[in-house]
């Protein structure tokens, strides 16, 4: 009995004197002490030399060698399972580069085109890109069969004839006139989806932002000047502006405004059609027939409103000679853009 004590005493220090910092040593500690012919098996077979009466007292002592020589094991494994053993890694080394993306050229005109109407006083509206007819169409001044809806080949919904997918933003005109009385003085821009065929020039979906702009005594010179403004504003004051007259339902003059081809600078290319202008917006004074549709006098107020396509503005303003490029999300392509000065 003595003698065994002296020998747990013994084991007891190697124990505590054994390093186990790698698995290998680890592994040696586990077949030396806790193995099937390991020195805790060993001793317990030792029990049979104790004397009865001293058996329950080293039975005690023998449990807890064992118990201590198990813990030892477990510490040395939950350490070596540590990932990568933090003490082997080098903290000095370089960080993983964390890449910052670009915003998408169409975000960076927009922003930009809200930007500068910010400045005149216009503030943002939006609406949904699901309408119902009548703030697309007939609200605006164009009923069932009015023949400027085949302008817009447009996307219907299946479950409801009433639904379609927005054809412009001119719906988000409609929406405000509805809930707010003049003065009103909006920008909206957003996503509109048209049947087209995806080609360089035509997509199925695109972006424009509408403008509008009803108070007393509102006049075309009030129009003119504002996008003279926002053109110069967006491409520089060297763009040459001119205006056409036109036809759209819901305004009355109304009038295309074009700018002079940035991208071939007047040389002739497929983007101005070898003309040297490039159409950027449609526009003119609010017809008198919708202002009466959203219960606003038209013998009190006069308003203009224009709407834009973003990327024709973006493929202007960063020579973009196909439209695709815009939704194809190349990564050469868009990490080019990096700010609309
Ligand atoms: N909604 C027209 C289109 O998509 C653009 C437009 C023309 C908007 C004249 C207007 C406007 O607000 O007054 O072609």
């Amino acid at each position: 009995m003595e003698e065994l004590l002296e020998k747990l005493e013994t084991y007891r220090r190697e124990i505590r004197e054994t390093e186990l910092t790698n698995p290998d040593a680890a592994e040696s500690y586990r077949i030396r002490f806790l193995g099937t012919k390991g020195i805790v098996k060993n001793l317990f077979h030792e029990m049979k030399t104790v004397p009865a009466e001293k058996k329950k007292e080293f039975g005690q002592i023998l449990n807890e060698f064992k118990l201590f020589a198990e813990s030892k094991y477990e510490e040395a494994k939950s350490i070596n399972h540590q990932p990568s053993t933090i003490n082997q890694i080098d903290w000095s080394l370089p960080g993983d580069p964390i890449p910052l993306g670009t915003r998408h050229p169409i975000s960076l005109v927009r922003n930009r085109i809200v930007e500068i109407f910010g400045r005149l006083g216009f503030s943002v509206a939006e609406g949904p890109e699901i309408e119902d007819d009548w703030h697309n169409f007939t609200g605006l001044n164009m009923p069932a069969d009015h023949p400027a809806r085949d302008m817009q080949d447009t996307f219907y919904i299946h479950q409801n004839p009433d639904w379609l997918l927005r054809t412009h933003t001119s719906s988000v005109q409609a929406r405000v006139m509805e809930k707010q009385k003049p003065p009103i003085r909006i920008i909206c821009p957003g996503r509109v989806y048209r049947n087209e065929t995806v080609s360089a020039r035509a997509h199925c979906f695109f972006h424009q932002t509408e403008g509008l702009y009803i108070d007393e005594n509102v006049s075309f010179a009030d129009l003119k000047q504002t996008l003279y403004f926002f053109v110069q504003e967006m491409f520089g004051k060297s763009v040459k502006p001119r205006f056409r007259p036109s036809y759209f339902p819901f305004t009355e003059p109304s009038a295309e405004m074009d700018i002079n081809c940035l991208i071939c600078g007047g040389a002739g290319c497929n983007v101005c059609k070898h003309t040297g202008w490039v159409e950027i917006l449609g526009s003119g004074m609010v017809h008198p027939k919708m202002l009466q549709n959203f219960h606003i006098d038209p013998n009190k107020y006069t308003g203009f409103a224009f709407g834009m396509g973003v990327e024709r503005i973006c493929q202007l303003k960063y020579r973009i000679n196909d439209l695709r490029l815009y939704s194809q999300n190349d990564l050469r392509f868009l990490r080019q853009f990096v700010a609309a000065d």
